[in-house]
């Protein structure tokens, strides 16, 4: 958004800095300065678009000036004004950076010109400057991007390699729990059964999470989607030492979803809960409650680590918006998972308070599924 112009007047002459200043006046904030020092120390504590220097002044010559305003952070743009045109003098202020020169007598019309040319050059080159900053922002943010993807890859070839020697593991066990053996063994080659059928479990629900969905949407059931979401987190809440607490009602009804989708919010929502737990005290506690009434089915998940300050509650859902430091989060999770709760025409909120831990909810429309004949 265009300010409007700040503009400095610096002449030692009282009539000449008021007469400008009065030219200026209805267009740019205008502020004056009697000398060049004090334009330094003014200049110092605001920035300004454009400094009108008088060229010859007693203590310091607009030359010196110009050439410290050229040195500050935000640098004006600078026009020095002159009462004997000396092409000289002028080369020696363009070559240090001033933008123009203006000889006395000079006319207003042509005066107002010359400062406005500066005030949008200055304008246009912060905007610039802006916009380098941002691109080298998105630029950062899409290599960080670009490696999780590349680990996304990685990780599903993984999970494929794993699933061929588990389903061995499988056929093996079978195998031999179909011979003659004692029962010691035969209670072993259960337990090897039944944790290669967990591993089974685990790498199906993670290439589910991991396939790429369109959005298509079936007759789900949330609660459903919750348990297999569990299992893929269960490991790691034990490691962590966090309990998960579960409370779906038993009689919700089936809605209209993208199952990967929907498990995509859920395991976003759990691993921010479980980076909070980690540096909470024990207990450790995750609850998921379902429930529905007759418009919506609502998801409840919360837990009970430190709250989230008010002033950063309402940047959470923002596009890589992160607390974690860029090797620890991509600030994705929330701004995605908003998306698509959106696309399913529900909605996501946040609630926190100060020793009553984070909650969020999750609200689905109850779509009924048409039943035919
Ligand atoms: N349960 C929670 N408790 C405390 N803070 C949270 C919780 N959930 C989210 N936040 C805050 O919201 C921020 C944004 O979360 P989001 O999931 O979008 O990104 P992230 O977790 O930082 O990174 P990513 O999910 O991409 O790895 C987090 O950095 C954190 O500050
Ligand atoms: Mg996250």
């Amino acid at each position: 958004m265009q300010t409007r112009g700040q503009v400095l007047v610096v002449d030692d002459e009282l009539s000449v800095r008021e007469s400008m200043k009065m030219i200026l006046n209805g267009r740019f904030d205008v502020q004056t300065a009697d000398s060049g020092y004090s334009a330094l120390e003014i200049a110092k504590k605001k920035d300004f678009d454009v400094v009108v220097l008088d060229i010859r002044m007693p203590d310091l010559s607009g030359i010196e000036v110009l050439r410290n305003l050229k040195e500050m952070e935000h640098s004006p743009e600078v026009v020095l004004v002159t009462a004997y045109a000396s092409l000289e003098t002028a080369k020696d202020a363009i070559k240090l950076g001033a933008y123009d020169y203006i000889e006395k007598p000079f006319s207003m019309d042509n005066f107002r010109e010359v400062v406005s040319k500066g005030v949008e050059r200055k304008q246009k080159s912060a905007q610039a400057t802006q916009l380098a900053n941002d691109f080298e922002v998105v630029r950062k943010q899409l290599i960080q991007l670009e490696k999780l993807s590349s680990l996304g890859r990685m990780t599903s070839e993984v999970i494929h390699e794993l699933a061929t020697p588990i389903t061995g593991l499988l056929g093996f066990s079978e195998f031999l729990l179909d011979q003659e053996c004692d029962e010691i063994i035969k209670n072993s080659l259960r337990k090897i059964r039944s944790e290669a059928e967990r591993c089974q479990t685990i790498i199906r629900n993670i290439l589910t999470f991991a396939r790429k969905t369109e959005g298509e949407k079936k007759s789900v059931n949330i609660n459903e989607v919750i348990a297999k979401t569990i299992d893929i987190k269960s490991h790691q809440f034990r490691l962590d030492n966090i309990r998960c607490n579960l409370e779906l009602d038993p009689n919700l009804p089936d809605t209209l979803a993208d199952f990967g989708q929907i498990q995509q919010v859920i395991v976003n929502i759990l691993n921010n809960a479980q980076d909070a737990l980690r540096k909470q005290n024990p207990p450790k506690i995750i609850s998921i409650t379902t429930s529905y009434d007759t418009e919506h089915i609502y998801i409840m998940i919360a837990n009970n680590g430190p709250h989230i300050p008010e002033d950063i509650l309402e940047l959470i859902f923002e596009p890589f918006f992160t607390t974690k430091g860029s090797e620890q989060g991509t600030g994705l999770g929330l701004s995605i998972s908003r998306d698509i709760i959106r696309r399913h025409n529900g909605d996501i909120q946040v609630y926190s308070k100060s020793g009553e831990g984070v909650a969020f909810t999750i609200y689905l429309p109850l779509i009924e599924q048409k039943v035919e004949g």
